[in-house]
This record gives C-alpha cells, structure tokens and sequence, in this order.
C-alpha cells in the first residue's frame, strides 16, 4: 500500500477549522475537484478526514461537509488519524490561536486564511512550524484569490521591492463601488457585502481599515524582509467618508478607494491603510465591486500589477486549495524549512511617522460665506510652506456654511494637519476640516 502524508504517494488527510464561508468552498472544491487534483498530484489523493466547528448543529444546518466529519471537540479532532494538513479557516485568535499551534506542535501543516492571527502572532508561529518540521502556507490571507503571496514569495524572489500599493479589502470596496456607482446609502451597501460573504465575522474590522493594516503588515514582511506587526500599521477606514467628498471626487476626476501602501523609507518603511484620491486615469480607479488589485515595484523588472476577486466563498476557497496541494505536493513544505523568507527570520521593522511624509491633499472645509474667508485659510495652508493647486467655494450649503474645497501641491501630513488646526480654529469655520490623500503611482 502506498505511503500517506506529504512525503508518501498515497492518500493526504485533510483536517478543517471552521465551516463557514471560507470553509464551505474549500469542502466544496475538494469533493467536486477531486480527480483533477489527483492527476495535479500525480496521483496523491486529497480527503477530508475531520471539521472543527463550535457549532455542530449550525454547521450541519449549512449542509457544506459530510454531517460524520463534523465535531466541536478538539481532541477527537487533533486525534484523528493520517492528517498532516490542517486548513485553518475560523478567523480571529483566542481559540483559534491555541487550535493553531496545537496543529503545529503535531507537526502538521497549517493552510491559513486567517491575517489577522498571522499579523500579530506570526513570528511565533513560524519558528513553531520551523521547529517541529511543519510549514505555515498563507496565500488566502491577503487578495482573496489573487496569488500574491506566491508572486511575492516566489516569483519575484530575484528583486528588491520597493513598494508595495493596492486595494486589500472587498468589502471596502464594494460599499465604495455601490455608493459612486448606484447611489446607495453606506449602511445598505455594507449590509449586502456581509450577505455576500465579503464582510468578516466583526465588520468593524473591514470598514476601519483594520483588515486592510494587517493585511499590509503580512505583505510588507514578505516583500521587505522584516517582521512587522499589524497594530502598527496606521489604519483609517471609510466608516468615517462623508459622501460629499466621494462626489467632489468624481467632480474633479478622481475616484475614492481605500489604499494600503507601503514603501521603503530611509533605513525603515512606510506602512498606512487610508482613504485616497486615486486619478480615474489609473487602473486603481478601475477596480469596483468586491475585486482587489496591488501593484508591486521591484528593483529589476519595475511595475507588476495584480488584479482578482478580493474576497468571497469561491476566490478565497481557490487560494487555501491550492496551498493545500503545494503542500500535499511535498515541494512548499521543502521550501520552507530550507529558505529564509518567513517571518520568523526577520528582524522588526523600524516605522517612519506617517506625518513626515510627502504627498498631494484633497482638504475641504466648511466655511461662512462671507468675505474675506477664502483668503485667510489660503494664508494659513501659504504660512506653513503649503502650497495650493486649486481652490474653489462650492455653491452648496451646509447649514450657514459653504465647503471649501482644495487640492495642495506635495506637502507634509504633519504641516498640512497643524494647518487643518488653526483653520478649524478661525470663528468663520465649522467642524473638523477633510484630509484625504491624492495618490500619484511611483514610476516603475
Ligand atoms: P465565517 O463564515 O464566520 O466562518 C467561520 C467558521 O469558523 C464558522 O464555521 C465558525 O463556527 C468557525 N469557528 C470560529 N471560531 C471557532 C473556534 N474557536 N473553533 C472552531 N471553529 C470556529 O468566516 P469566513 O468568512 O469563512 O472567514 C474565515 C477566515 O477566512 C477568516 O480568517 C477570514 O478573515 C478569512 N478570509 C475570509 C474571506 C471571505 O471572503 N469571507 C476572504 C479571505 C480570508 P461557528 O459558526 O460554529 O461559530
Ligand atoms: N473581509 C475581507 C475583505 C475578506 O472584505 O476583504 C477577504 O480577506
């Protein structure tokens, strides 16, 4: 009889945390896709031996996996036999933590989903797997079905990157989307991205921007080769946009998406999620709906850009599977024991102050239309060495004031905001000034 496990030629013994979105696709495609996999595998054959759930019941209700597969008792999970491969798709840490580490001090594989533990906690869980010879593979936790931890790992193993800028969470853009392009109020966009499967458990940390930081911080440590953690990583999310600013953009040409950028910074990086202008010209602008992109710039073949469904059942299910069968396949499992990629091996990374850094600005402040008003706020932007690109008085009322609406040449966050402060100071102002970012693309 042939051999099993990763190193064998026989069957491979697939265990599952969790069975909701993600969990139900990847149980979908292991028992639709099986043949096709077999022959990929050059005859291994995938099985999923056992599912962990909390809620046996609710997870029985859903029909996804075999109801005998199913149990919300870890240690007939971990004891179950011929299971070296542990898809982790529960989310979260806490439990979900312990669950992971108990699979790895087994020596198991660990297929994740889950960027909100490996952002906080990947270090420890890297050196575990080093240690008792088992492997961490994690393309479904950044991009959905976008293979860009593969590329960044991988296939742009020959460059210095330089940075890294794209969309990272679905469901910010989806309610984006929905808004610009069909009106919809925020609340009845965001309510559709959860019943699609977009949303995480807590949406909290999709509209925050939370998701999209820890996302970062896991794509930032591949591509620049130092650990960094996600609480660092600066996050403003679009709970806050106030849709007059998503129609000024359109105005003036621009489209707003929530951005992740990260780029190397002097001797340290840059790393911020927040609301940005992005030109309608770029191909940034273009990404709607639940779709994800990033572009990478490295040092010798420059701009590569990544374009897929960023989240959903199907595309996130598609990068866990295929992690699974690069780890049945034996190969990643070689690569990573032998290559020094993976967190563990990487020193902290030293954070620039975002407010040191340069860029263009959309402001918009609400002013009284009274004389005089438009002067005294381009006097205090000229004060602090801000310079302005365009102003204009929209003929819009809100209340007793009007918006004022401007766009700087390259300034400083930190001296744009010290301005903000003063202008929001002046009697002739009302509430707190808009601040949003133009992005230009590095040229690669
Ligand atoms: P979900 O629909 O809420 O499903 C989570 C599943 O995990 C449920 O079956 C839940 O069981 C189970 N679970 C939670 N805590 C558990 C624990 N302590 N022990 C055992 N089972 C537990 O979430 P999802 O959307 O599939 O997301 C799963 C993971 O994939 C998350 O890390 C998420 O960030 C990531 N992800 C999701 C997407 C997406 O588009 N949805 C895309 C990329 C990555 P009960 O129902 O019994 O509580
Ligand atoms: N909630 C996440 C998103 C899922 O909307 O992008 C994909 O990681």
């Amino acid at each position: 009889m042939a051999e099993s496990g990763v190193n064998g030629s026989g069957t491979v013994g697939i265990g599952m945390i969790g069975c909701g979105t993600v969990g139900g696709g990847v149980a979908r495609l292991l028992a639709e896709q099986s043949a096709l996999y077999q022959s990929r595998l050059g005859g291994k054959r995938l099985e999923l031996r056992r599912v962990l759930v909390r809620d046996v019941a609710k997870a029985k209700g859903t029909g996804l996996v075999a109801p005998a597969l199913l149990t919300a008792d870890a240690d007939a999970f971990f004891a179950t036999p011929d299971m070296p491969i542990v898809v982790e798709v529960a989310g979260g840490r806490g439990a979900v933590s312990q669950h992971f580490r108990r699979a790895l001090e087994a020596s198991k594989h660990v297929v994740t989903a889950n960027k909100s533990l490996l952002s906080a906690e990947g270090p420890a869980l890297f050196a575990l797997a080093r240690a008792r010879g088992a492997s961490i593979a994690f393309e479904a936790s950044c991009g959905g079905g976008i293979p860009i931890m593969t590329a960044l790992q991988f296939g742009l193993m020959a460059n210095r990157i330089e940075a890294v800028l794209g969309i990272l969470n679905g469901t910010c853009n989806y309610i984006l989307t929905e808004m610009v392009q069909r009106a919809k109020p925020y609340a009845t966009a965001l309510k559709e991205a959860q019943e699609k499967g977009f949303a995480e458990a807590d949406p909290t940390l999709d509209v925050s921007g939370r998701d999209a930081a820890q996302k970062l911080a896991v794509l930032a440590s591949l591509a620049f080769g130092a650990h960094v953690d996600g609480e660092q990583v600066g996050a403003e999310g679009i709970d806050k946009l106030d849709v007059a600013d998503i129609h000024f953009a359109r105005e003036m040409g621009y489209t707003i998406k929530l951005l992740a950028i990260g780029q190397r910074a002097g001797d340290g990086l840059s790393l911020r999620v927040a609301p940005c202008f992005v030109p309608d010209a770029l191909p940034l602008a273009q990404v709607h709906g639940s779709f994800n992109a990033l572009s990478v710039y490295g040092h010798a073949n420059g701009h590569t850009f990544y374009y897929g469904r960023g989240a959903g059942q199907m595309p996130t299910a598609s990068a866990v599977v295929s992690d699974v069968i690069n780890v049945a396949s034996g190969w990643y499992p070689r690569a990573f024991a032998s290559m020094n990629l993976w967190c563990d091996r990487q020193p902290p990374v030293k954070l620039v102050d975002p407010a040191q850094q340069s860029s263009r600005f959309y402001l918009r402040v609400n002013a009284k239309d009274v004389p005089g008003v438009m002067g005294k706020i381009s006097t205090m932007l000229g004060d602090a060495g801000i310079s302005i690109a365009g102003i204009s008085q929209r003929e819009v009322s809100v209340g007793k004031f009007v918006p004022v609406v401007i766009t700087t040449h390259q300034a400083k966050l930190g001296a744009v905001r010290d301005a903000l402060a003063r202008i929001k100071a002046l009697d002739a102002t009302d509430g707190d000034p808009v601040c949003i970012r133009i992005i230009d693309m590095p040229e690669g």
